[in-house]
């Protein structure tokens, strides 16, 4: 049997700290039992010895001895006193049993640790859904707004103009929102959006995602039935399979939901999902007819309406539409908005317009969840609001992004004429491209991902399946040379899919 020795510092192995109420020779015990189980000090390794691990770790050899006799114990080290400590070599079995997988350290908490049946649904649900990308936005990922024009710099001044005067609450908790920020939103979308609330109805959120989150928690029960829109939003869908909601698609058309297939389908559903100024992904806008038979359908069966409208500053034709909400005279809507578009999306703050009514339930969930957003930030967005800023940003990134929307439909037209239908869209951040009908859209993403273009497949939307493929191709947050590199990109994947495609088709005949 061969050995080899380590001549590691020994507080390279563990770190011992004083302060922690487990003894020390239980904290040297776990710390080199955990390099043995990580693969860290590898079967036949020699340890230090106890001399040289009590001098190195400052502590005492009985200490060291300690916690040598308990892994020899266990059956982790092997040797002779004063003939050097090893890593056993055939691990025993149930120690073996446990070994973490340094490479699955998630699976292995939740095998260590059963989850509860709420746990189990969250994770399946997140697994089914997807998390968002931590990676760098690259063109065209879909929802990225213009980073590069972002204004930092009055963002950093008035961020330290709060903190020079110590102008902000450091420790009052504000868990509907900070006060000057729910008024000033409630000012802005009143003036802008057509929104009818007073500022307590504005709840400040993290995010929409937390909205939807909320709304999905407070308001149903497992087995409620939602209507959602198909294809739409894979947020909302995540937020309502964690609660345990069903879910009926219910297909889109150039009017947005088609509300008359909703009521054949699940006339007496609990709530349902729109994004009626631009529909995601899509992008029509619901007619006045379909809102307002929506709006009566609800009312008939006491529903909730959860209308997003996650884009609709964008517009770049016309007058903006007016939300939903203004609309409702029976409190059935709830109004989520989010400063992920028109901001920066880490900086997750949102708001969630919700009926008188339902206020107290929503702060008691928040309450008892995390609270409140951060306070800073939202002083921040506050002054950032009412100096005017918010108004002039958007406005900016406006004529930016309609610039940057003809840039990608003159790329297209250039590049990949045949290969994907492009049209000009009056609103949003995003257009979608329509592939040739033999071209799979989950292929065609595959294969811009190799080219290093981000896409989504518009398939990945749906819950019913299409009869045309698409790309969902993000404008707003890529200069004019990113868009035409990443096209010039696209069209290498997408000719490579089409020649893959024509192939399969002709061995298929023969
Ligand atoms: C339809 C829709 N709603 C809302 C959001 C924003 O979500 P959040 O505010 O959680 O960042 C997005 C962003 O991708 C979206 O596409």
């Amino acid at each position: 049997m061969s050995y080899h020795s380590i001549a590691a510092a020994p507080d390279f192995l563990v770190a011992l700290n004083p302060a922690s109420p487990r003894p020390l020779y239980q904290q040297l015990y776990d710390g080199l039992r955990n390099g043995i189980l990580t693969g860290r000090l590898s079967p036949g390794t020699r340890l230090p010895s106890s001399r040289m691990l009590a001098a190195g770790l400052q502590i005492g050899r009985n200490t060291v001895m300690l916690a040598f006799e308990q892994l020899h114990a266990e059956g982790y080290v092997q040797g002779r006193r004063g003939a050097g400590t090893y890593v056993t070599h055939a691990l025993p079995e149930n120690v073996l049993h446990i070994r973490p997988q340094r490479t699955n350290t998630r699976e292995r908490s939740a095998l260590m640790r059963p989850l509860s049946a709420r746990g189990k649904t969250l994770v399946k649900t997140a697994a089914k859904w997807g998390f968002p990308s931590s990676a760098p936005p690259t063109a065209f990922r879909f929802g990225a707004p213009a980073l590069d024009a972002f204004p930092s710099a009055i963002w950093a001044r008035l961020t330290a103009r709060r903190w020079r005067k110590l102008n902000f609450p450091m420790v009052e908790s504000y868990t509907a929102g900070y006060p000057p920020l729910q008024q000033a939103i409630a000012t802005y979308m009143t003036a802008v959006r057509g929104v009818r609330c007073h500022s307590e109805q504005v709840l400040i959120v993290n995010g929409s995602q937390q909205a939807l989150d909320l709304a999905a928690r407070v308001l149903l029960d497992p087995g409620d039935v939602v209507w959602v829109e198909d294809p739409g939003y894979l947020g909302v869908r995540s937020a309502l399979a964690a609660a345990e909601a069903h879910l009926v698609p219910v297909p889109v058309d150039s009017e947005g939901l088609s509300v008359e297939t909703g009521i054949e389908q699940a006339y007496q559903a609990r709530m349902v999902y729109v994004s009626p100024s631009h529909q995601f992904p899509l992008g029509p806008t619901m007619s006045a007819s379909r809102r307002l038979s929506l709006l009566s359908w609800a009312a008939q069966v006491n529903a909730w309406v959860l209308e997003d409208d996650y884009d609709s500053e964008f517009r770049y034709a016309g007058r903006p539409i007016a939300c939903l909400q203004g609309l409702d005279t029976e409190e059935r809507v709830l109004y989520l908005g989010t400063f992920s578009k028109t901001l920066f999306p880490a900086l997750r703050l949102g708001y969630f317009i919700v009926p008188e009514s339902l206020i107290d339930a929503f702060l008691a969930a928040r309450a008892v969840s995390d609270r409140h957003s951060p306070v800073l930030e939202q002083a921040v967005l506050a002054d950032f609001i009412v100096e005017g800023h918010y108004a002039r940003h958007v406005r900016r990134m406006r004529t930016l992004y309609a610039e940057r929307q003809g840039c990608l439909l003159e790329a297209v037209h250039q590049e990949l004429n045949g290969l994907l239908e492009l049209t000009p869209a009056d609103a949003g951040m995003h257009l979608v491209g329509w592939l040739p009908r033999d071209v799979s859209d989950q292929d065609a993403a595959s294969e811009a991902i190799t080219q290093g273009v981000e896409t989504i497949p518009l398939s990945s939307y749906t819950m019913t399946p299409l009869s045309r493929g698409a790309l969902l191709l993000g404008y707003a947050g890529f200069e004019i040379s990113a868009i035409r590199t990443g096209v010039k990109r696209l069209a290498v994947a997408l000719r490579q899919v089409q020649r893959q495609s024509t192939n399969a088709v002709r061995s298929q005949r023969r």
